[in-house]
């Protein structure tokens, strides 16, 4: 298969480029278009053989269900089974932007969107392209991260490019993406709700957004170390394993309880400092680059990561970030694509 690109304006994409796309998806194919978060892997929710090919394109293990995408309430209540006041509220406040909502599903969504579940996880995103793409459809598109599993998910089209080609019909280039994480998971289907993935969206903003809710406590809202990787998360949501957005170079995180004294650098190493480690003196040679800042972090997260790995390095090192609530997103992630620096043995690094 070849995979066209075709770059359009971010803001008002060309009308032409959409009725091809929408003729792409129809036909079963694969288009990738940015959301807000990262660029993902449309398919036609309503045609289990399209969505069947997202899973092979991705290498995506079936077990892990697909966020159905909409340009609205009324299709995400197409889409769902007990829409109620709650979700109506939420997504008033919300949307479009970077929340998912599980809820119980509805006959139109197939076994191969929900990986036989009987809930679904709907969102609404924020890009006029993704909005344009599915009201052309007159449908839901099912959409992961456009990478192959396991991989750092995209938040160029160049990343698209570079993981799916030939994988993948069509990629819509609307150039980066402007929040850089993936959505935050909020399950309805529980009293209290609970977020299943921490994301752009924070737990406390959906509280106060909704007068009298309250979130269950789970530990990707209490943001410190010891609780990840997520221990309640991954029986309620398949896509939260330990080892995931991994780059393929062996990559070590240094937390707040590591000595940084004790690293073997290799020859080719770097060092990704994200927030600032206080008072840690780092070796001079070490080509490093610092994400400071949490916005920012989110936002060139998965690019540094993607270009660090493209650097043919022996090893990356990465600072973790404080313990605050705004960096929980990014902890979380920085976690599944790391492994613990008392695994960086001798033996890992020599070639
Ligand atoms: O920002 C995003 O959410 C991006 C863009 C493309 O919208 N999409 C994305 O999709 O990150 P994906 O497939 O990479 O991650 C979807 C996550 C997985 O952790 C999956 O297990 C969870 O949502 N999920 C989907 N449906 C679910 C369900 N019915 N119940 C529980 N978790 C579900
Ligand atoms: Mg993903």
């Amino acid at each position: 298969m070849q995979t066209r690109v075709i770059q359009l304006d971010r803001e008002r994409p060309d009308s032409s480029a959409i009725v091809e796309a929408a003729d792409v998806l129809r036909r079963g194919g694969l288009v990738a278009f940015a959301t807000e978060t990262v660029y993902g892997l449309g398919a036609i929710a309503t045609e289990p053989r399209a969505v069947r090919r997202i899973f092979e394109a991705k290498g995506r293990p079936s077990f892990n269900p697909l966020i159905v995408h909409v340009d609205g309430m009324d299709r995400a209540r197409e889409c769902s089974l007990g829409w109620d006041e709650l979700a109506s509220e939420l997504a008033t406040r919300f949307w479009p932007g970077p929340l998912s909502l599980i809820l119980p599903r509805s006959r139109r969504i197939p076994d191969e969107v929900t990986a036989g579940r009987p809930t679904v996880a709907v969102r609404m995103p924020a890009t006029p392209v993704a909005l344009a793409l599915i009201g052309q459809l007159g449908a839901p598109l099912a959409a992961p991260s456009a990478n192959r599993s396991n991989r750092i998910s995209p938040t160029r089209a160049e990343h698209v490019l570079a993981d799916l080609d030939h994988r993948v019909d069509l990629i819509l280039d609307t150039g980066p993406t402007s929040l850089g994480l993936e959505s935050t998971v909020l399950d309805l289907t529980t009293v209290p709700p609970r977020i299943l993935r921490p994301g752009p969206l924070m737990a406390p903003e959906i509280e106060a957004a909704i007068r009298g809710l309250r979130l269950a406590e789970g530990p990707s809202r209490q943001g410190h170390e010891g609780t990840f990787p997520d221990a309640t998360a991954p029986a309620a949501s398949p896509g939260m394993l330990p080892v995931h957005y991994a780059p393929t170079t062996p990559a070590y995180r240094i937390g707040p309880g590591d000595d940084p004294h004790g690293i073997v650098w290799p020859d080719r190493s770097a060092l990704l400092i994200v927030g600032e480690l206080a008072g840690v003196r780092w070796p001079r040679e070490v080509p490093r680059i610092v994400l400071a800042e949490p916005t920012v972090a989110a936002r060139e997260l998965y690019a540094t990561l993607h270009d660090l790995d493209a650097r043919g390095l022996q090893a990356i090192f990465v600072a973790m970030p404080p313990l605050g609530l705004e960096w929980a997103a990014i902890r979380d992630r920085l976690h599944r694509a790391t492994r613990p620096l008392v695994e960086q043995l001798p033996l890992d690094v020599e070639e």
